[in-house]
């Protein structure tokens, strides 16, 4: 079976997680968590990086550090991971959904005008399987209403967007430097990965000393046991940050690799009829991280479908997201009632990804593409 996900570790992290055993400093103390958070922060282009145990702590973290409180509405793509709609809510906040883009997956910026009211606190762009949201209109939009951006990059290591686009000096800007903070996730299947792991990112001092006191269970400087807030143990450990310090090394490596994969992939699907490849807006650069395919009404089939034959074909792959209004979890609780995403719902039924880790060999990808060929053609 070509497994849907394989993380690629080299003689570095053994080298430093190494380290770390023998040092002892195995903790969420010691100089490797530093060095990862400048470190991103730096790739980023972002002034300071605060590491947490996973993305979604990183969420959640984050919306905590703008102050959200009981009823705000944050709006977020219906298109996404659960992880989003969670950390509102667990921040007593309202998640508010929109539809994404056909073409890119992500949220449609244009839709997200129209859910905003007087309770609407902060927009959670995400950039989906590695393509970027277009941030211009949407910093605009939440500029205009005084909103707080949480940008979620946990699935766009390295991707880039072209800001500026219509203005004279455009400029390639990373995912991640956006809006009040931005948030990472550094799970195993991710271009960077600490096994565990996540991060949130800002250019706002006080936004940094909050998220460092909430990860920390907002123990004071002067009196460690006294709490002022409800804090968090959010922690990573220097083991693990050790594992990001060593990737970021290569980041660039990593990063082609993943762009030379997609194109691969494009090249070598591009002609089968029924079936929709990831974009590549001419103001984005994809990292793929995930390289998704969607079937056309034409394919004949659906995605569960699909991943069926490819199975049988030892081809692993993964469906795509669940819309957030049609999660059982969320109508039990009487959320996001009679709502309808039509765009969300066609990618959840006809939408899959092909195996895509930083593992896969490129016999393995040729592999890949001929089992979805037999099947399709
Ligand atoms: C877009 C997005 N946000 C947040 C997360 C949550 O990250 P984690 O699994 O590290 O909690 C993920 C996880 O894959 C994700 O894809």
């Amino acid at each position: 079976m070509i497994p849907v996900n394989e993380p690629l570790l080299g003689k570095r992290e053994e080298e430093l997680v190494l380290e770390c055993l023998r040092s002892g400093w195995i903790s969420s103390a010691g100089k490797f968590i530093e060095d990862f958070e400048q470190g991103w922060a730096d790739y980023c282009g972002r002034r300071y990086g605060i590491a947490v145990s996973n993305g979604t702590a990183a969420l959640q973290m984050a919306l905590a550090c703008i102050g959200l409180k009981p009823g705000d509405e944050v709006i977020l793509p219906a298109f996404t991971i659960i992880s989003c709609a969670l950390a509102v809510i667990y921040n007593g906040g309202v998640p508010v959904l929109v539809d994404s883009d056909p073409r890119t997956w992500c949220m449609d910026v244009e839709r997200v005008k129209e859910k905003i009211n007087r309770h609407t606190r902060a927009i959670m762009p995400v950039h989906i399987y590695g393509h970027p949201v277009d941030m211009d209109p949407l910093l605009d939009l939440a500029k205009e209403h005084g909103l707080a951006v949480i940008e979620d990059a946990a699935e766009a290591h390295g991707a880039e967007y072209l800001s500026g686009k219509n203005t004279r000096a455009p400029a390639w800007r990373r995912c991640g430097s956006f809006g009040d903070m931005s948030c990472f996730s550094f799970y195993a299947n991710k271009l960077v990965s600490t096994g565990e792991g996540g991060m949130a990112l800002t250019d706002d001092p006080a936004l940094a000393d909050r998220a460092r006191s909430f990860r920390n269970l907002c123990f004071q400087a002067d009196r460690r046991f006294h709490h002022q807030e409800l804090g968090f143990n959010f922690r990573l450990t220097n083991l693990q940050a050790a594992l990001g310090v060593a990737q970021l090394e290569r980041i660039d490596q990593i990063v082609a690799r993943k762009r030379s994969m997609g194109q691969t992939y494009n090249r070598l699907l591009k002609d089968i009829d029924g079936l929709k490849l990831p974009a590549e807006e001419p103001w984005a650069k994809n990292v793929y991280w995930m390289y998704g395919v969607v079937l056309a009404d034409e394919a004949g089939m659906d995605a569960s479908e699909l991943a069926q034959r490819l199975k049988e074909r030892g081809v692993e792959t993964r469906p795509f997201f669940l819309g957030m209004h049609e999660q059982p979890v969320f109508q039990k609780r009487g959320l996001f009632i009679a709502e309808n995403y039509p765009v969300t719902e066609r990618l959840a039924r006809r939408g899959l990804y092909l195996p895509s880790g930083l593992g896969l060999t490129e016999e393995q990808l040729k592999n890949v593409c001929q089992a979805v060929h037999e099947v399709l053609s």
